[in-house]
């Protein structure tokens, strides 16, 4: 675990994630919630929206139970001290839990997401999508609750190229020995999980797979590719592209994710998968660095180098969503346009990164 509790400031975002709910967000009204994963990335953003539909929305307000293990998270978010409706329990989910009551909704977003820090941890990796997962749903077959399950892109290994942008029904192209695979191989199992608690005990699950969200509140030592950029851009060092630097990716704000999520929590249909991501730019790594030279109105040095030793080299060349089915179903429009989200990313980490890595 980590101690930089950097101080977690959104609140722009907080409210446009609201102001684009809309009405659909009345359906948390005295709803009671089980958040796994609550001092993460995502998690973070979660507390903050509910606490804010709390204040501005809701007439009877939603409650939630986090939980974590504290294994990457970056402390325990301060938004608990000062809000009745919000609880921490710090608990490693691949153990048994209950924290007693019946949940409306559970929302698995535990795990360990960074590359990095999977390479670091590969076998608790497995067990938070896998043992983590059983026993999120064992509590959610309990208590007749809606399930919601944060997989990830990364179930798509390296994509066929006829196959980016990427539906749902595409089956992957992974490898279940690789760097990665402890990862990969593990959301997928946390899935077929899910698929099984669906049919065969009748649980309404929603599966989520989120393509590379990026925004406020990512920690400087996440090493993912924006939060290392932004990190040597504080510190004046040239930013270090792995490898070719050719590999490609859509890059999605956190408001377009985080407004996503909340419509597959709310509106989800039983037992459907969703893509939530950005269909556009589909960038290489070196056109990410020259956006963000364009975005702050100066030449970035970079510099082309082998991966580190920590960092899983297989990266997948192509990750582009299709995201027809979020937008036909849920209505899931991406808003935020990409120098717009860097702008406002690399607006926070100036105020909160120290340039470290
Ligand atoms: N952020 C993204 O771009 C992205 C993309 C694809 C998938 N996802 C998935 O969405 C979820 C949330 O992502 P994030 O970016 O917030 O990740 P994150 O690493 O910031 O947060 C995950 C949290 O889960 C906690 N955790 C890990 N193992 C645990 C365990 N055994 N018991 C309890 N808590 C545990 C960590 O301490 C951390 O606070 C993860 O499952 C991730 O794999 C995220």
């Amino acid at each position: 675990m980590t101690n930089e509790n950097q101080s977690f400031v959104a609140p722009d975002d907080i409210a446009e994630i609201v102001r684009r709910l809309g009405t659909a967000a009345k359906q948390l009204e005295g709803k009671r919630i089980l958040l796994a994963g609550g001092c993460g990335f995502l998690g973070r953003y979660f507390l903050k929206a509910f606490a804010r539909l709390n204040d501005e929305v809701l007439g009877q307000p939603v409650t939630v139970v986090a939980m974590d293990n504290l294994i990457t998270a970056a402390g325990v978010p301060e938004t608990f001290s000062d809000n009745p409706h919000l609880e921490f329990v710090e608990h490693n989910i691949i153990e048994p839990c209950n924290p007693g009551g019946r949940f409306d909704h559970i929302i698995h977003a535990a795990g360990i997401a960074s590359p990095f820090y999977y390479r670091a941890h590969p076998l608790e990796t497995l067990d938070v999508a896998i043992a983590g997962t059983r026993n999120l749903l064992d509590l959610a077959r309990e208590g007749h609750s809606h399930f919601v399950y944060f997989s990830s892109s990364e179930i798509y290994g390296d994509p066929d190229p006829a196959h980016v942008p990427t539906p749902e029904s595409y089956c992957g192209n992974v490898s279940c020995v690789g760097p990665r695979a402890c990862y990969d191989e593990g959301k997928r199992v946390g899935e077929t999980l899910c698929h099984i608690y669906h049919h065969v005990h009748g649980v309404p699950v929603n599966v989520i797979r989120p393509f590379n969200i990026y925004g406020p509140g990512m920690k400087e030592r996440d090493f993912r590719v924006l939060p290392n950029f932004a990190s040597r851009i504080q510190g004046g060092k040239p930013l270090q592209i792995y490898g070719t630097g050719k590999q490609t990716r859509t890059y999605c704000y956190i408001t377009d994710a985080m407004v996503g999520f909340l419509k597959v929590l709310l509106l989800g249909a039983p037992g459907e998968t969703y893509n939530i991501g950005n269909t556009h730019p589909e960038v290489s790594v070196q056109e990410l660095a020259k956006a963000m030279e364009t975005v702050l109105a100066r030449a970035i040095a970079s510099d082309q180098v082998e991966h580190p030793d920590s960092y899983p080299a297989d990266e997948p060349q192509r990750r582009c969503p299709n995201i027809r089915k979020a937008n036909l179903q849920l209505e899931y429009q991406p808003e935020v346009e990409l120098e717009d989200g860097l702008g406002r990313f690399l607006n926070w980490t100036q105020q909160h990164y120290t340039g470290e890595l």
